[in-house]
């Protein structure tokens, strides 16, 4: 049988995993700058999450939704604890598309509308509505292009609030900082329009924290920096440290009743104990601080490159933008200098995504290489 050809596969095999370090089957070293797509948080096989996994798999890995599990009570204890997003409830699911969805169809349960409000480069998903909330036509099936979907622009409050007038949304989904559509971020007064408008028309604020949340950007979710409350917050990629998990974090207005969202493997014991070792590992290693330090320090560097056009983003979700496409850059550092980067939807853009573990000689290796390529 073959693979659905669905991948275009760079010819590397990791086999084995250390911190922000990848290694293939023929003993080849990778630095890391790519966080297997912002998905490694607390660095690959870090000892507490093997144990904890291990520890948890030896005893029990799965049991569905119907029983008490205590692990999904600490995990969302923990949460609220690091994140500060007090009383707002868990949902747990396996995946940021996942995430969106539930966190789409809530809205719509909630407020009884069924439109979306999204905006132009987003990213969401590849299911149903998040896909149908995803500005890339090329992934938009048929049956997926059902769902109503208004894209607008950063910074547009006079086209949301057109919009909402119509008093059919139920929803605005907004990246906080966009991942593979380059990086961009709205302005806070933008942030906080939305939220304003969100109240005022009985819509939800959905703030997707996927890619950006986690700690990834030095805060433990990104859209803290601009003072909002979403009324759900979507969470998958670092949460899980390469274990596949995802939730949403429901604001206390939204109520929840039995049967009103529901899944089979969310949660599941070693999900959750997955996602304890993330978050113990943040605090314990002071990540968030780390991520800041290291981009600031990152940003120093940077500067000392004429040929960066701009460096976009926060603390450790980067983007370098050159005048030109970096296809080529980027298959150099993997294959000459053995540095994984990601690619964006703007061709002209390098992205920079490793694991909170990072330290200050990782990004000199990276720069030395980077100057090299483009001396
Ligand atoms: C911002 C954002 N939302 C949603 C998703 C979808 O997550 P998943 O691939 O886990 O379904 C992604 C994945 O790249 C993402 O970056």
């Amino acid at each position: 049988m073959s693979l659905f050809n669905v991948y275009p596969l760079f010819d590397i095999t990791p086999v084995i995993a250390n911190d922000v370090y990848v290694y293939d089957n023929k003993g080849t070293k990778y630095l890391d700058l790519y966080g297997g797509h912002a998905v490694i948080s607390i660095g690959h096989s870090h000892p507490t999450y093997v144990k904890n996994v291990s520890e948890q798999v030896s005893k029990l890995g799965f049991y569905s939704n119907a029983i008490q599990n205590p692990l999904q009570v600490e995990l969302a204890s923990q949460l609220e604890n690091i994140s500060g997003c007090k009383d707002y409830q868990l949902f747990l699911c396996n995946s940021g598309a996942e995430a969106n969805e539930n966190a789409l169809k809530l809205s719509s349960f909630h407020t009884g509308k069924q439109k979306v409000i999204a905006f132009k480069n987003s990213f969401h998903g590849r299911t149903s509505a998040a896909v149908a909330a995803t500005d890339n036509p090329k992934i938009i099936a048929p049956i997926n292009a059902q769902q109503e979907v208004i894209f607008l622009e950063f910074e547009d409050l006079e086209g949301v609030e057109k919009a909402l007038q119509n008093n059919d949304v139920c929803a605005i989904i907004i990246e906080t900082i966009q991942g593979i559509g380059g990086l961009d971020e709205a302005s806070t007064t933008f942030y906080q329009g939305l939220e304003n408008l969100c109240k005022q028309y009985n819509t939800l604020l959905i703030a997707d924290e996927i890619q950006c949340g986690f700690g990834r950007t030095g805060d433990f979710f990104a859209f803290q920096k601009h003072g909002i409350t979403p009324h759900i917050i979507s969470m998958a990629k670092g949460m899980g440290n390469g274990f596949p998990v995802g939730g949403i974090l429901i604001h206390p207005s939204v109520e929840a009743s039995y049967g009103l969202l529901g899944t089979t493997f969310g949660g599941n014991h070693l999900a959750c104990a997955a996602s304890l070792a993330v978050l113990e590992t943040i605090q314990k290693e002071q990540l968030m601080e780390n991520a800041q330090q290291i981009a600031a320090y990152f940003m120093e560097q940077a500067a000392s490159i004429p040929q960066l056009k701009a460096v976009k983003g926060r603390g450790l979700m980067l983007g370098l933008e050159f005048d030109f496409p970096i296809a080529e850059l980027r298959k150099s550092l993997i294959f000459k200098h053995h540095i994984f980067t990601g690619s964006a939807k703007n061709p002209n853009l390098l992205r920079i995504l490793p694991p909170l573990t990072i330290q200050k000689q990782h990004i000199d290796v990276f720069f030395e290489a980077l100057k090299k390529e483009l001396s």
